[in-house]
């Protein structure tokens, strides 16, 4: 029996949530509009805004579920990876929450979250479970033996899948964040239009810098021949970069389930909210006998849900922090 709040604040979403007996009642998410004129996340803005929204957010989400600040049993917080800025604040007021009501702390890892949002809702995966965790700043594939005991099998040695959908959305012209645009747009646009290369990398890891110098020479020569040609092409452009980008992230997570004989897998952070991501990992279900999870949309991207669920999960571990912790914006795994 606990009643958990959750605090999400380490990039560019104000986020809480509270979970009563690993059940979450609600995720409140106040995201910043402000970047978007900025072509990507401004650390010092995104604070700012924190600063602003975190009273309100934790407010309403306690209003939301009738429950009193005295009725809680530990507040969670994301400690790191993230803006050291944006940590702070979420860090800071977690930690003063926490010293008022005299009640446990939880710092959270913000990427070992997005695993355990798994266990929001269900049907929820069995240990151990495969993870490919692909987000904005990371490219895991992750295997989970418990909630306190996860290994990297592979990881990008670059940038973060996220990273690459959203510049090469910058070089279509897209506006940031563009990871979403371009699978609105590939909807409508052919896969195999226009080839890409994909990098090579060996065992589990990944490499996704060398596709943005490919799309970039690739659209110079052609803009040189036709000046309307992104234009012309969007959709096959959006949906060719987006089934090159889905065909690396499978080929290592169809190996890492054959390196270990595990077919329970999983997905988790913003860019498996992708359409054709989600697509292509039922298709490859259907054809090996896999069970895939993938979470609700809203606990995809940035959310408090996963931090409060993970501070419940944590919280039966009895893995509580102190007062003296500093946010790590590299933080280990
Ligand atoms: O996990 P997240 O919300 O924040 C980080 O911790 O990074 O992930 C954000 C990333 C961004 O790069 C965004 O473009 C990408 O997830 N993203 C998507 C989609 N929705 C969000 N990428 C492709 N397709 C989407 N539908
Ligand atoms: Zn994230």
């Amino acid at each position: 029996m606990a009643v958990i709040l959750g605090i999400e604040s380490s990039c560019d979403e104000t986020s809480a949530s509270i979970c009563i007996n690993g059940k979450v009642i609600n995720n409140e998410i106040a995201s910043q509009a402000i970047h978007e004129q900025y072509g990507g996340v401004v650390p010092e803005l995104a604070s700012r805004e924190h600063q602003r929204n975190i009273v309100p957010v934790v407010d309403h989400v306690l209003t939301h579920a009738s429950i009193n600040a005295k009725d809680l049993d530990g507040i969670a917080y994301t400690r790191g990876p993230g803006l050291l800025g944006a940590l702070l604040i979420g860090s800071s007021f977690a930690k003063s929450m926490a010293a008022s009501l005299d009640i446990p702390l939880i710092p959270v890892h913000h990427m070992k979250a997005h695993v355990l949002a798994h266990f929001i809702d269900d049907p929820k995966p069995d240990y151990p479970f495969l993870c490919l965790t692909v987000s904005g700043g990371h490219t895991q594939i992750l295997r989970v033996n418990g909630a306190t005991d996860m290994v990297i099998l592979g990881q990008t040695q670059d940038d973060a899948v996220g990273e690459a959908f959203d510049k090469a959305a910058k070089l279509l012209g897209l506006p940031y964040p563009g990871g979403p645009m371009i699978d609105q747009l590939a909807r409508d646009g052919d896969p195999g239009a226009f080839q890409f290369a994909e990098s090579e990398m060996p065992y589990l890891d990944y490499s996704f810098s060398g596709i943005k110098t490919s799309i970039l020479y690739f659209l110079r020569k052609e803009v040189q021949q036709d000046k309307d040609f992104i234009h012309k092409n969007i959709h096959n452009l959006a949906a060719s970069i987006q089934h090159t980008l889905i065909s690396m992230l499978m080929t290592k997570l169809i190996k890492a389930s054959e390196q270990e004989g595990i077919h329970q897998m999983a997905i988790a952070g913003g860019v498996s909210a992708n359409s054709g991501l989600r697509q292509r990992l039922e298709q490859e279900a259907n054809k090996r006998g896999w069970n895939v999870f993938i979470p609700d949309f809203q606990y995809c991207t940035d959310n408090a849900g996963m931090i409060a669920i993970s501070g419940h999960l944590l919280y039966e571990h009895g893995a509580f922090g102190s007062i003296t912790d500093s946010p790590l914006p590299r933080m280990p795994f």
